[in-house]
């Protein structure tokens, strides 16, 4: 776990701020935004703990079939989110995506798919994203949600623009009042988006633009969530590593013991109940260096001893008579 995230399919990122926020540094891939292709992209292997991104999800989109002569500007871009997962062999991985787009499936990882919706957090705008986290051993995602969601209720920012501002939510669901590219209009999807309204003062981009990105993006709060369900989920990969060469370092010591006390007094234990007498005793030297706080290697030296009396009175009760 180096907190060492590589974001692909970034646009302006909002998904990888919230992982900088919650303490990763994120490394940004190609996107199209500025002229890069995931197809050119190849991440070296083992130095990301973590990948995410967002391909493009037109083509599963339900608006697709509102504009039929439109071209898809994209097409299926998973498989290369796949193929770039499995060159960097990250800890756990997460893609979002719309509903209906397929699951990533990478050998060796297992997915956790979870719905949410922006709305659970008590926030306004209903937009619901499938978060798809990979890990080798299947963890699972856990969201910190609103115990009310707001009485406020908007329709989701969307990348072709806004919703005429005013509309109220039964004229948001008709078509008419959608595609709102006005400056006002941007301002909306923003603070809908939780993301400051001067976010995109200084960028380069059209009016349209700005829409498209900010109407792309993960929501600000969605993408917290997500970010602090992640550090959750695999915060107990290092503590369980650590744990486990803990367990490594405290097998040697005892096998050391054992080796030290049969090799001293193996002549002299002829009966269990010398070898539980001896326990007995150890114990009692790892009850004097915890009370009168000798430090903890003392107290883990007699532990070890302890464990190698008893190492050898399990050796003597199951030796073959
Ligand atoms: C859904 S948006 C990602 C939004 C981002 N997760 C966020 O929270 O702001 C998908 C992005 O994929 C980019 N994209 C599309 N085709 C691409 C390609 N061939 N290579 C790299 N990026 C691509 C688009 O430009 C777009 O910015």
């Amino acid at each position: 776990m180096n907190n060492l995230v590589l974001s692909i399919f970034p646009g302006i990122d909002i998904m990888g701020r919230a992982f900088e926020e919650e303490g990763y540094c994120v490394v940004r891939g190609p996107d199209r935004l500025w002229g890069g292709d995931i197809k050119r992209f190849h991440p070296p292997a083992g130095v990301f703990e973590g990948v995410i991104g967002g391909p493009p999800c037109q083509q599963f989109s339900a608006l697709r079939f509102i504009n039929k002569s439109k071209p898809m500007k994209w097409g299926n871009l998973i498989p290369e989110f796949e193929r770039v997962v499995s060159e960097a062999q990250p800890d756990w991985f997460v893609m979002e995506n719309i509903k209906a787009a397929p699951l990533p499936s990478v050998d060796g990882y297992k997915v956790d798919r979870t719905l949410l919706n922006n709305r659970w957090l008590g926030c306004s705008q209903n937009r619901v994203h499938r978060f798809s986290f990979g890990t080798k051993n299947g963890a699972k995602l856990v969201y910190d949600v609103a115990l009310f969601e707001s009485p406020e209720w908007a329709a989701r920012v969307c990348a072709s623009g806004s919703q005429k501002p005013g509309a109220t939510r039964h004229e948001q669901n008709k078509l008419r009042f959608h595609g709102w590219k006005t400056a006002a209009g941007l301002r909306q999807s923003l603070i809908l988006q939780g993301l400051p309204v001067d976010l995109l003062d200084d960028a380069p981009f059209t009016l349209k633009g700005k829409h498209g990105v900010i109407g792309n993006a993960v929501a600000m709060p969605m993408a917290r969530v997500l970010a602090k369900a992640v550090r959750r989920a695999t915060s107990g990969f290092t503590e369980k590593k650590e744990v486990a060469n803990m367990n490594g370092t405290l097998i040697q010591i005892v096998e050391t013991e054992e080796r030290r006390g049969q090799a001293k007094w193996g002549r002299v234990d002829t009966s269990p109940t010398i070898l539980l007498n001896a326990a007995t005793e150890e114990l009692g030297e790892v009850a004097h260096a915890i009370n009168h706080e000798e430090g903890r290697d003392k107290a883990s030296q007699e532990i070890a001893e302890t464990i190698g009396v008893l190492s050898r009175l399990y050796n003597m009760l199951w030796a073959p008579q």
